[in-house]
């Protein structure tokens, strides 16, 4: 659904549409974080959600579908019925429900249940708790917020968010999502399965580890963007029994992918072009392996500025594939000193602050994948790489609406789930 069309050269506020006036002249932060174009979109997700609380109800909630030793299954199939006339009418909402979450373009019905503040009366502060945990991991490892923004990327967009990425390597399955190619450099999983032991301690079995995953992606959002990225996210998550490397490394869209590529890898996941650019922000923080930006380093000036390329060949000859910063300012002072001393007024002491550079660092070609780049190369996409950097609040905002709904993407239909005892075994 095209809002306006973009002028990638009318980077002015006064020369565009009203609707984009509007978004230009946003500033205030807000608790609901939501431009007026993206409030449009979340309140069609926001109205599916709720036809798919009506479907739930009708189906006596997510939480007694059929439950089979611990399991709950989302197929919404085991209704233990009434008479004949109540399965037709259930049958008949679920039809309804499947059209009109269709037509409204939502994440998906079976987001159903997810609630802000589900924990309230189940597990009374579990939200500070993960927070408290949060704070302080990222104060003795800086490195773990942004592992933190990668990794919920990387377990929503495969069959949901469901804590499959979470799964370690066992006899029954040898090949799961933690193994995938494209789970290159997925980190923070030791501090998330100390949140869950914690968590169960006070109590057990409530808090699924996909809910405090998302919990710790928001929080490390948060804190990082020094509060400027606010979001409330509604939780209620099961616990998926499926992990696959052959299906993340399907499903992930890859760094060297194309414009046409990115775009249709998200469109499958039900984001839009601008929702592609708001999410690919999240590359002002974190690192990169030298493996996953290696093509870049062939590409043509226009494409990537020499001085950057020549830092990242320095980097990249240092070790074999070591990580490397994602934003240049994260640099160390003397690289940068010695390949863009232009630069050295922006190297920053605190890394990993997470804000709109994104956008400027992709206009002057230093961002190091070739699909950060390729958002350049597509009309709409590189309107919102230039709305993106004019506006940094309007991308706060933009981007906790994203996340949110990132957040909300369920597991496959019919799919089963519960509360693991620890994020990295199915265990229940
Ligand atoms: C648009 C498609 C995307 C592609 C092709 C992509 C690709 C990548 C790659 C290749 C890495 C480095 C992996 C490595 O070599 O260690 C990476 C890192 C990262 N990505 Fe993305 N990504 C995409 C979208 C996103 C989204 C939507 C988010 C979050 C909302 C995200 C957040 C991050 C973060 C935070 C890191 C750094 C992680 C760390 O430092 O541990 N990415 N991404």
């Amino acid at each position: 659904m095209r809002r306006f069309s973009y002028n990638s050269s009318a980077r002015c506020c006064s020369s565009i549409s009203s609707a984009r006036r509007r978004r230009c002249s946003f500033s205030a932060r807000r608790r609901s974080p939501l431009s007026s174009a993206r409030r449009r979109r979340a309140s069609s997700d926001v109205a599916a959600s709720n036809i798919a609380m009506v479907s739930a109800s009708a189906a006596s909630s997510h939480a007694s579908f059929s439950v089979v030793s611990g399991l709950t299954s989302n197929s919404g199939g085991g209704g233990d019925g009434g008479g004949g006339d109540m399965k037709l009418s259930v049958v008949l909402l679920f039809s309804l429900v499947a059209v009109q979450a269709a037509l409204l373009g939502a994440p998906s019905a079976k987001a159903s249940g997810l609630k802000v503040g589900y924990y309230n009366k189940k597990c009374r502060g579990v939200e500070d708790v993960v927070k408290g945990h949060i704070i302080r991991a990222i104060k003795k490892n800086p490195r773990v917020g942004a592992a933190l923004v990668g990794l919920v990327f990387h377990d929503c967009f495969v069959r949901g968010c469901d804590g499959s990425v979470l799964l370690d390597k066992s006899a029954q399955n040898p090949n799961p999502e933690k193994d995938a190619k494209a789970n290159i450099g997925l980190a923070a999983f030791d501090i998330l399965e100390t949140i869950k032991a914690n968590i169960e301690k006070k109590c057990p079995g409530v808090v699924s580890c996909s809910d405090i995953l998302v919990y710790a992606a928001r929080d490390a959002t948060k804190i990082l963007s020094k509060g400027h990225i606010n979001y409330d996210v509604p939780a209620g998550r099961l616990d998926g029994l499926v992990s696959s490397a052959s299906q993340a490394d399907k499903e992930l869209p890859d760094s060297t992918f194309t414009a046409q590529q990115l775009i249709k890898s998200f469109a499958l996941k039900n984001f839009d072009v601008e929702e592609l650019v708001i999410l690919s922000g999240a590359h002002s923080i974190g690192m990169a392996h030298c493996s996953s930006f290696k093509g870049r380093l062939a590409a043509p000036a226009d494409q990537i500025t020499p001085a950057y390329r020549n830092l990242l060949n320095y980097k990249c000859d240092q070790s074999a594939n070591p990580p490397v910063v994602n934003n240049v300012r994260d640099e160390d002072y003397t690289t940068v000193a010695k390949y863009m001393p232009g630069f050295k007024s922006r190297v920053r002491k605190t890394r990993d602050l997470f804000d709109n550079s994104y956008y400027h660092n992709n206009l002057a070609r230093i961002v190091s994948f070739n699909s950060d780049w390729q958002l350049l190369t597509h009309t709409e996409a590189r309107g919102h790489v230039h709305e993106y950097a004019d506006n940094g609040t309007l991308w706060n905002e933009d981007f906790a609406a994203s996340m949110v709904k990132l957040s909300m993407l369920s597991m496959p239909a019919g799919s089963k789930g519960g509360i693991r005892k620890k994020c990295s075994i199915v265990s229940y």
